[in-house]
């Protein structure tokens, strides 16, 4: 069983071919980064342009890669959103050509879906279990009894928490994205050098805010000296700041519902600092914290492409006239 994942949510253009549930043939991810730093984010018009120029260049590269035929697809996923509505199009309308030309199933995908399932990649993991998605559109906290089994616990109420980490960034002019420039400076910096507020830590919600953690931030650099010395601490403690209220409050959903697994994914996953975090914090309480390879838990075609194989192997396909959405609910 051969499954064509695509995922064009974002910045990236993104193809992979996934034979069975974890063998990977092919991962082309194609990232227009240098497109978008000059603007310091990501302009909407500027990526779906792209995408449409790059997607079947690099549909031919993962195929080659591959070593198969589009023939020998046997469906063919795609992220259906949340995204930019240009970019998300692109990608799906690119899926429905590939399913109408080869005569092959459709599988739409939620993106934050396949963020959140991306893990099966790589290992199993026993159901039930906290899936914790943070990226750059996303924050949100699942609660996870099976593929298509979700309850959202909370997600945040303003910024995404990777979404802080970029705009911070391009407020200092340090680099596009924030999250990995940020990850950089902090690993030479003094975690406790200011102490920055851990929004809505302690309300008995699962939901969190970074809006006031990015304004503090800023207040604190507008107020202060920034030298090539105190950038590092003041940037560690940012990333304390924002690590502390994820890991806390995921950690006080598993224990309030009894549940013994925590699956960190998206974007800022990649982050080593979040990871270490995650894994002494879930340490003390006897629960296992897990996470992708960096590299699935950025924008990725092979997690649409597992996701889709699910869907496949359980008979879930989508029709030809599937819509894109620039937002998407989980169920
Ligand atoms: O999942 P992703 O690739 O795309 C979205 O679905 O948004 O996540 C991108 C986000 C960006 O905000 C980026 O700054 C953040 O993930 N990110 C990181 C790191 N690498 C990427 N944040 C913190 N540390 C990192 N190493
Ligand atoms: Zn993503």
């Amino acid at each position: 069983m051969l499954v064509l994942g695509i995922d064009t949510s974002c910045d990236d253009t993104s193809l992979a071919l996934l034979r069975d549930d974890k063998t990977l043939l092919s991962n082309v991810v194609s990232s227009q980064v240098d497109l978008h730093r000059v603007f310091g984010g990501v302009v909407p018009e500027i990526a779906s342009r792209k995408h449409i120029e790059l997607i079947d260049g690099l549909y031919k590269e993962t195929l080659k890669e591959g070593g198969i035929s589009g023939s020998s697809v046997d469906g063919i996923g795609v992220t259906a959103g949340p995204g930019l509505i240009g970019s998300v199009l692109v990608g799906l309308c690119f899926a429905k050509g590939l399913a109408l030309s080869l005569g092959k199933p459709l599988i739409a995908v939620n993106h934050i879906e396949a963020h959140a399932m991306s893990i099966f990649l790589e290992r199993e993991v026993e159901f039930p279990f906290i899936a914790l998605v943070v990226s750059g559109g996303h924050t949100i906290m699942l609660l996870i009894r099976g593929f298509g089994k979700y309850q959202v616990l909370g997600s945040t109420r303003d910024d995404a928490a990777g979404e802080a980490f970029d705009k911070i960034a391009k407020y200092l002019g340090i680099g596009y994205p924030g999250g990995k420039v940020i990850e950089n400076l902090s690993a030479k910096g003094q975690r406790d050098y200011v102490a920055f507020p851990r929004p809505m830590i302690d309300e008995k919600n699962y939901d969190f805010s970074f809006s006031g953690l990015k304004t503090s931030m800023i207040n604190y650099i507008k107020k202060h000296d920034i030298t090539d010395d105190n950038l590092n601490d003041i940037m560690a403690s940012f990333q304390e700041a924002a690590f502390d209220v994820l890991a806390s409050k995921t950690i006080r959903a598993a224990r309030d519902l009894e549940i013994s697994r925590i699956v960190v994914g998206g974007g800022v996953a990649s982050n080593g600092r979040l990871r270490q975090i995650f894994v002494e914090r879930c340490r003390e309480d006897d629960i296992e914290a897990l996470f992708s390879s960096p590299e699935f838990c950025t924008d990725n075609g092979a997690m649409v492409a597992r996701l889709a194989y699910q869907y496949y192997l359980e008979g879930t396909t989508s029709s030809l006239n599937a819509a894109g959405f620039s937002r998407m609910k989980i169920h």
